[in-house]
């Protein structure tokens, strides 16, 4: 089975370099037209190159298709202006690939609110900001594949990363509300965890490990979970060839009887409530309400 973007014009913001510059080349590899975003800044955000006026002559001088864009994710009527650009020179958007990004790593205690600011500026908001500026797009079009950059640290917790970790598990937050969204309209969104040897980690991961981290390794699953089979609301892992899935779950609800429903209570019956089998994976937050309620009635009926 092959799998090609014929037609379809993509939007991968920082793709000047690192993941973002991989995922634009092989998507234009495999046939689409490419907006290449980058503002060409430093790992923290601050100043400017032409990292993307760069990627676009690779794309080209490989017989592709692509333009550059040097706008912020972080500045709406810039992104507005992009997609606009795109749909004036290939006709629409299909794809987008939120994966610009910045670090500011501190611990908590020595994070300032402006750290912390800059980083959920630019993962989430600078996500929302590209997101919405296409959303009337792909609704109109009933067509949309939608990738969120999470991480790790999101997903799981790192020293450090505490503005970056807040910022990505939002990203995670916000895939799951916008596949049901999207859903009527063949949108699907899902949420991808990298692990990959670029600037961003190379003076945090041990020689060795950066070796075998080649960015490259992530660009199956990036571009899958883009494709027209694609599916949704997925939560992916990918680095160094090793690819898996994440989940949202939650346990068994526990039914305390009217007498239990007490602080004391609650901690007597800690250890079955924070058990971690059975677990399930609800597709809404309808679900988890559902699962208290079913629990409920099968306490009632003895
Ligand atoms: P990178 O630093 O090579 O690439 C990020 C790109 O985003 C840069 O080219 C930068 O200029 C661009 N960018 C930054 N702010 C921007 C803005 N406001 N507007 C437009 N472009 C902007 O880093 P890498 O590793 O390729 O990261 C790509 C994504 O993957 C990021 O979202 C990062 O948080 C995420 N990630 C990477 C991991 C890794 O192991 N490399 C691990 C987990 C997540």
């Amino acid at each position: 089975m092959s799998i090609d973007f014929k037609d379809r014009v993509a939007i991968v913001t920082g793709a000047g370099g690192g993941l973002g510059r991989e995922y634009a080349l092989e998507l234009a590899r495999r046939g689409a037209k490419v907006v290449v975003n980058d503002l060409g800044g430093s790992r923290d955000g601050t100043g400017h190159s032409d990292a993307a006026l760069q990627v676009v002559e690779e794309i080209r001088e490989a017989g592709g298709t692509a333009m550059s864009n040097g706008g912020s994710v972080t500045e709406f009527a810039q992104m507005e202006e992009m997609v606009a650009k795109a749909k004036e020179e290939w006709g629409g958007v299909h794809v987008l690939i939120n994966n610009a990004g910045i670090l500011r790593d501190k611990s908590f205690a020595k994070m300032t609110m402006d750290d912390w600011k800059i980083v959920v500026d630019v993962h989430l908001n600078g996500s929302a900001n590209v997101t919405k500026a296409v959303w009337e797009t792909m609704r109109e079009q009933a067509y949309g594949r939608i990738l969120m950059t999470a991480s790790s640290t999101g997903l799981f917790g790192n020293f450090g990363q505490a503005n970056y970790g807040a910022a990505k598990l939002g990203l995670a937050g916000f895939t799951k509300t916008l596949y049901l969204e999207g859903a009527k309209y063949n949108i699907k969104v899902n949420t991808l965890a990298p692990v990959a040897a670029t600037r961003m980690t190379e003076d945090i991961m041990p020689e060795a490990m950066f070796k075998m981290l080649g960015p490259e390794n992530v660009v199956p699953a990036a571009l899958y979970l883009v494709s027209e089979d694609a599916p949704t609301n997925a939560i992916v892992g990918a680095g160094a060839g090793g690819y898996h899935s994440a989940f949202v779950t939650m346990n068994t609800p526990v039914i305390l009887d009217q007498d239990d429903r007490t602080v004391e209570g609650f901690a007597a019956h800690w250890d079955e409530i924070s058990k971690t089998e059975p677990m399930t994976i609800p597709n809404s937050g309808a679900e988890q309400s559902g699962a208290i309620m079913t629990a409920m009635q099968k306490k009632m009926a003895g």
